[in-house]
């Protein structure tokens, strides 16, 4: 089974609501009623219904039964603004402000989640990562146990040797541009447990990657990823995390035994952490289009489940990150 099968099976086994802000968009649209039709999630599209019928009519696609909430006409916008009002207050949302915000869709599904009339949210067909994250952010905020949001690339390889049987879980490749090694830390946490969650991995095994490789070069570059190595080891005393390693290293069993004689992650690594997020990017687009590996993103570190999407995705795309949302929100 692919991974996406995997989550896919996860998501059936407890159907979670995941509302989508975006609702009159054509993509978002025809996902919704795909995910209906196969029991992924129950989606909530946000939106005029009128025209969202329309666009289903366009398509054409069967929406019904799909629940569709008009931001504009909710019973809940005074709820949700008092809310947003209170938890923002000290930054200087007015009243007046939080009435106005949670009439925008991208608000409106955040308060939902927050307050759980929603189990999670999925948008960015038309908005930008920050357009998302920001509310995510500032209003569900992170789990307690998290100190920061960041992301995991799900990437399925074709050579099934390498991770788990070609699997394998890069972070972060969206959020964080240059993380502390305390926050590079946290990163290799939250990326294990996603390992743990979406994955499936029962062993997830950390490596934390440089251009070195246990001291062969020396730099502050370096300098950090070995501390954030230490910093996991006592956040998470049971995780198999090493580091700092080359990228080969970590997953070739040869070189891992030549360069990291003893780690019990070297050239087994399932999990990669990337220094920063111009390595992490680049990595992921690198394995992507030249090693023709498939890429599932999702958020991790939220109190609750939210994902971006690319403004360039397609209906499946948004149907398999749906899919990713619902298994997080199953805790
Ligand atoms: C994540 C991001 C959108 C935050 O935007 P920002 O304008 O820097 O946000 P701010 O610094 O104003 O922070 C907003 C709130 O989020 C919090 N925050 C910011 N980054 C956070 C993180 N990674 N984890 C947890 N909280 C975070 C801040 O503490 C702040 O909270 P507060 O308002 O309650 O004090 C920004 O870091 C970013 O653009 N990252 C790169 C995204 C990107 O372009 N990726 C490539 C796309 S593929």
């Amino acid at each position: 089974m692919s991974m996406i099968d995997i989550v896919k099976a996860k998501a059936r086994s407890d159907v979670k609501s995941i509302v989508l802000p975006e609702g009159d968009e054509v993509r978002t649209v025809e996902a919704a009623s795909i995910l209906m039709k196969e029991g992924l999630a129950r989606p909530v599209l946000l939106g005029d219904p009128v025209k969202i019928r329309e666009t289903a009519e366009g398509i054409p696609c069967d929406i019904e039964g799909i629940e569709i909430i008009d931001p504009a006409t909710s019973p809940k916008l005074s709820q949700y603004a008092e809310l947003l009002y209170e938890l923002r207050k000290a930054k200087g949302v007015t009243r007046e402000k939080a009435d106005e915000l949670v009439r925008d869709p991208m608000y409106f599904g955040i308060m939902m989640v927050k307050t759980g009339d929603s189990d999670g949210l999925v948008s960015g067909a038309v908005h930008t990562t920050g357009d998302m994250l920001r509310p995510a952010l500032q209003i569900i905020k992170t789990k307690p146990e998290m100190k920061i949001v960041s992301s995991s690339f799900l990437m399925d390889c074709p050579n099934k040797d390498i991770g788990e049987n070609g699997l394998l879980v890069y972070a972060d490749c969206v959020v964080m541009p240059d993380p502390t090694a305390e926050e590079l830390a946290y990163i290799a946490v939250a990326a294990a447990d996603t390992a743990r969650k979406l994955c499936g991995f029962d062993e997830p095994r950390v490596a934390m990657l440089s251009f070195s490789s246990k001291g062969s070069a020396k730099h502050a570059l370096v300098d950090k990823v070995t501390s954030a190595t230490r910093i996991a080891k006592e956040i998470a005393p049971d995780l198999l995390v090493d580091g700092e390693m080359q990228f080969d290293c970590a997953i070739v069993p040869e070189i891992g035994k030549s360069k990291a004689p003893g780690s019990p992650v070297a050239g087994r690594a399932n999990v990669l952490i990337f220094p920063d997020l111009q390595a992490g990017n680049i990595g992921y687009k690198i394995t992507q289009r030249i090693g023709g590996a498939d890429c599932f993103a999702v958020l991790q570190g939220l109190n609750r489940p939210c994902n971006d999407l690319s403004r360039g995705c397609s209906v499946e795309d948004i149907v398999n990150t749906v899919a990713m949302t619902a298994v997080q929100a199953q805790g």
